[in-house]
């Protein structure tokens, strides 16, 4: 076993977009760890069709939303197809964060948390719980509501509620 103190880790996901959650684990990881990457997933395979948003407008949508919320500083931003363990090697990352909202949650990062200490018993997963001020947002619901005109303002930063908006233009 590794006596390195962990200082580097990978907040991982789809991003499809950011959400307030998402962004609250990140402040949350960075108070914690003094270098943060926030890896991008291309996720291609991702609900059949993948994601929504390309690969470059999730990574450009989280740019500005952690400049926007103020938490840029030892943050940096990598979008990344292939191993999330891959990813850590690479950059030479100790640990991954991930924020869990509810048990649904939790099955499914056990089944990765899992997989990635086969790939990588060097990695750590370590978990944050969601904040009750955000509840339960997903990437999915944000999209949906903003689709059927719904106010995301509460669910999304501006830049991103801005690029929401387009969608019902087009
Ligand atoms: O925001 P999401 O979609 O829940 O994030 C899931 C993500 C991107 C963290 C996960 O799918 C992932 O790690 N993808 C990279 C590919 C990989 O390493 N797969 C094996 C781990 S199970």
């Amino acid at each position: 076993m590794s006596d390195t103190i962990i200082r580097h880790v990978v907040v991982p996901g789809t991003f499809d977009p950011v959400t307030l959650g998402h962004l609250d684990v990140i402040a949350r990881t960075r108070r914690m760890f003094s270098q943060v990457t926030i890896g991008v997933a291309a996720s291609l395979t991702k609900n059949g069709s993948g994601p929504h948003f390309s690969l470059e407008e999730r990574t450009q949508m989280l740019r500005e939303s952690i400049v926007e919320l103020r938490i840029d500083k030892g943050v940096e931003i990598r979008p990344f197809s292939g191993l999330l363990m891959d990813l850590c090697r690479t950059i030479g990352a100790d640990g991954v964060v991930k924020g869990l909202r509810a048990m649904t949650d939790f099955e499914y990062e056990l089944q990765q948390a899992d997989l990635n200490y086969r790939l990588a018993p060097e990695v750590e997963s370590i978990f944050v719980m969601g904040s009750p001020r955000h509840g339960y947002i997903s990437s999915s619901i944000v999209r949906e509501l903003a689709l059927m005109g719904g106010d995301v303002s509460f669910l999304v930063p501006a830049c991103v509620k801005r690029r929401l908006d387009t969608l019902n233009e087009a």
